[in-house]
């Protein structure tokens, strides 16, 4: 079989990587993939922006590709599978409507709490000065979020009115994220613990991925700007199998549930952002696709054959399908562009990068190769990933390989895990 994966991060290099390993598939196209996804067994870029639906389309058709798999949210809010089924092409990802649950804060929030489902207070707000008034009788910190996407940099938690303003000012105003910003949506901020929580819906049946956490903020003891994800490790110790179940009970059924009662079926990987305190579980987001960097540790503990689930996904097949773990821990270092998330330089050569050990992955995001060098070509750059018989040991493994990589222009996270590590 042919695959077709969209994207070009360090999710897509992973869903690669772990794709290709099937007997299933014969060739996996990735479009336009990075230097990690055109290095793999059986892989091949294609030079084809993720978001050109017609082009992605035409060449499904031509290469007669038996599976799509999307990768980032844009193409997915953009409708790409609501085109490709109706050239009756098998594509893996919810609908153009369903995709609203991230497109859109406004829309999740009201889905949220029109479904009972828990999730901080919130206000949305179109008018600049009336954001600003709400802002002057706020309790700080507080969150504030652009509606629309914005590569994960569209959330701000402002701990005075000064930083509340300027978010607002930079949403709002200078527009900085183009019409994503003309909406804001002001949350009440909550304490606790942050999980991942990632399943496979299939139309009928919805199967949970294993746990995660992501950790959002660029620097050490979560300081610093939000970026998309500084690191991972699977599972997190937070989601027990109590939590696990009053997930699936309390969040992912009555979401599915909730949109099949507005006439969407739900296809594809949900991922939703949950903040855990006391054994009190609220949504902080839904994303329609699977997480970056949560990926990269997930699939290295995944032992069944991801292209045969895909399929059975997308077929509508899923049944009682269960997915088996390895009960190893992952843990991947992101190591990114000096400057991220704000300006950065590109084209800079990064060496050695290779995997001495079967137990390490250098899983490539902003990367290219020109003339057989490797170079650097985005924000969040490689995302260095290990699995150890425990999180400490997949840290330490993870790190291991971290620093010998040769790139004078990146940085990282010192304390990806330590927060399970040591509680
Ligand atoms: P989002 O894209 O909505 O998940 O927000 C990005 C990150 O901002 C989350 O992963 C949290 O770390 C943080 N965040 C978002 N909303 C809240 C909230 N209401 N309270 C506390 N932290 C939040
Ligand atoms: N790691 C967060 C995300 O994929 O949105």
């Amino acid at each position: 079989m042919n695959f077709l994966i969209i994207g070009n991060g360090g999710r897509e290099h992973a869903f690669a990587w772990k794709i290709s390993q099937s007997s299933l598939v014969q060739k996996v196209f990735i479009a336009p993939g990075n230097a990690g996804t055109e290095r793999e067994n059986k892989c091949e870029n294609i030079n084809i922006d993720s978001e050109d639906i017609s082009a992605l389309r035409d060449f499904a058709i031509e290469k007669s590709i038996d599976l799509t798999i999307v990768g980032p949210e844009a193409p997915l809010v953009k409708g790409i599978v609501d085109e490709f089924e109706k050239n009756n092409l098998l594509i893996l990802g919810p609908s153009k409507k369903a995709s609203q649950i991230e497109g859109s804060k406004k829309f999740m929030k009201d889905f949220l709490k029109k479904n009972h489902i828990r999730t901080a207070e919130y206000e949305v707000f179109e008018d600049y000065e009336e954001s600003k008034e709400y802002i002057s009788k706020s309790k700080f910190p507080i969150v504030i979020k652009a509606d629309g996407l914005a590569a994960g940099k569209g959330v701000t938690i402002a701990h005075s009115a000064e930083e509340a303003h300027k978010a607002l000012d930079d949403a709002m105003q200078k527009k900085i994220f183009g019409p994503a910003g003309t909406k804001v949506v002001i949350e009440d901020f909550l304490q606790g613990e942050e999980a991942s929580f990632i399943v496979l819906c299939d139309g009928k049946k919805t199967i949970p991925f294993a746990s995660s956490q992501d950790h959002k903020a660029r620097d050490n003891n979560d300081l610093g700007p939000n970026t998309g994800g500084m690191g991972a490790y699977s599972p997190a110790p937070i989601v027990t199998e109590e939590i696990h179940k009053q997930v699936m009970k309390k969040i992912i059924k009555p979401t599915i549930d909730g949109l099949k009662s507005e006439g969407i079926t739900y296809k594809g990987f949900l991922y939703a952002g949950l903040m855990i305190k006391n054994s009190e579980i609220s949504v902080l987001e839904f994303n329609c696709r699977f997480g970056d960097p949560e990926t990269q540790p997930i699939l290295m503990r995944m032992e069944s054959d991801l292209a045969e689930i895909c399929l059975l996904a997308a077929q509508g097949n899923l049944n009682e399908r269960e997915i088996s773990w390895t009960k190893d821990s992952a843990l991947g270092v992101v190591i990114a562009s000096k400057g991220y998330p704000f300006e950065y330089e590109k084209n800079k050569e990064i060496n050695n990068l290779e995997n001495e050990n079967p137990r390490q992955k250098v899983f490539h995001a902003g990367t290219k190769t020109h003339e057989g060098q490797v170079l650097s070509n985005g924000g969040r750059v490689l995302c260095v990933t290990a699995l150890g018989s425990t999180l400490l040991d997949s840290k330490n493994l993870a790190y291991q390989k971290v620093k010998t990589i040769d790139w004078k222009d990146g940085f990282y996270r010192d304390d990806i895990g330590d927060k399970a590590i040591k509680s």
